[in-house]
């Protein structure tokens, strides 16, 4: 049976409307004793600034914004859709999965709607996972999103996290093609880094055990993203029987400004080709790369028939990558 495929119909993001520049948050920072500056932030990780959402803003709030830019784009309606999949590590509620309640807010009740947690590899796994449903027969037009409230989660004590991160959402529709679309896909975790970005606590007995905040060893995480990101990198090339020269577009997660300048230089790509919005949108975990994608196709720098590499890289410890014909 030949293998069917799927391909990228539409993007769409959303940033909450809050923008905090570092200058802000130094300023909220200090009246709590913590030293930081926007030079030293910018300089460590090219990050300006960062989305905030507002006290009752959910991740599904986000998502259902994105996901209807997303069918917009498609030219497509809710009811089009027979699969959401949703990258998240700040779900609405223990359970149900933010799939299912934006699948409510959307109005489409019926599909198969889950969540995947692979913290900032989120995206690129659901993307995976619902490539291959399509290409099985499970699903036709998806909906895969990307949405974090990551602001929830910072520790504001430390100063070494939580300048980093943002929240935001990305979505795309992913539709059954003749023509791939989607030429290679490649997942990769090992648990035994799980302790080297983490939030160690859980809801057990109507409270929460372990903190549940941010924790991070920066340098660690740093060593290994740069390894593993350009491993995946070759591999999903190899699949594909692509070169990096033949990239026209390099969409990587958005955690750190030299993180990317890091894996450009080992696929000894310009810096041109690679989309960056961590200035910003700061890490927004499982949203950095649709939403970069999106701004991407909106600018009309992604073009119809460009090679686009999508990279993501976090918490598990997680990476992988999806290569495309745009
Ligand atoms: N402002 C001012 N000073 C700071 C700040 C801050 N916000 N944060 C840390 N410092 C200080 C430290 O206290 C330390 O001071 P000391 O030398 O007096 O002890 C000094 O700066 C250096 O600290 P390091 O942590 O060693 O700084 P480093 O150069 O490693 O940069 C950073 C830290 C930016 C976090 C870096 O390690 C990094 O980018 N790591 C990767 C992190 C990342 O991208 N994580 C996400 C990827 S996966 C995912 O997205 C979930």
């Amino acid at each position: 049976m030949t293998r069917r495929h799927s391909r990228i119909a539409g993007t769409g993001s959303f940033l909450p409307p809050r923008r905090v520049s570092n200058e802000e948050l130094a300023a909220q920072l200090a009246e709590r004793g913590v030293q930081t500056s926007d030079s030293w932030i910018v300089e460590r990780t090219g990050i300006h600034a960062r989305h905030f959402v507002d006290d009752g803003v959910m991740a599904s709030d986000l998502a259902l914004a994105a996901a209807q830019a997303a069918l917009q784009a498609a030219g497509l309606t809710a009811d089009a859709i027979d699969l959401i999949v949703v990258a998240t590590s700040t779900p609405d509620m223990v359970f149900p999965s933010t799939a299912a309640i934006v699948q409510r807010k959307l109005g489409v009740a019926g599909c198969p709607a889950f969540d995947v947690q692979a913290v900032c590899t989120g995206f690129v796994y659901a993307l995976t996972v619902a490539d291959a449903m399509l290409a099985n027969g499970s699903a036709s037009r998806a909906l895969v999103i990307g949405t974090e409230v990551f602001s929830r989660l910072l520790d504001f004590d430390d100063r070494g996290t939580c300048v980093l991160f943002g929240d935001g959402a990305g979505a795309v529709v992913l539709e059954t093609s003749g023509e791939p679309g989607i030429l290679a896909t490649d997942l990769n975790a090992d648990g035994s880094y799980a302790d080297i970005l983490c939030v160690p606590g859980h809801v057990a007995g109507g409270g929460i055990l372990g903190k549940p905040l941010l924790k991070m060893d920066g340098r660690a995480v740093f060593k290994l993203a740069v390894n593993v990101l350009g491993q995946t990198a070759r591999t999903v090339l190899d699949k594909a029987g692509l070169a990096p020269s033949d990239i026209d577009w390099l969409v990587p997660h958005q955690a750190n400004i030299r993180i990317m300048q890091s894996t450009a230089r080992k696929l000894h790509l310009s810096m041109d080709k690679v989309l960056v919005t961590v200035g910003e949108h700061g890490n927004t975990s499982a949203a950095s790369i649709p939403l970069a994608l999106d701004q991407g196709v909106r600018d009309g720098r992604i073009r119809p028939g460009h090679i686009v590499l999508l990279e993501g890289v976090g918490g598990g410890f997680t990476w992988g990558s999806v290569l495309f014909r745009a």
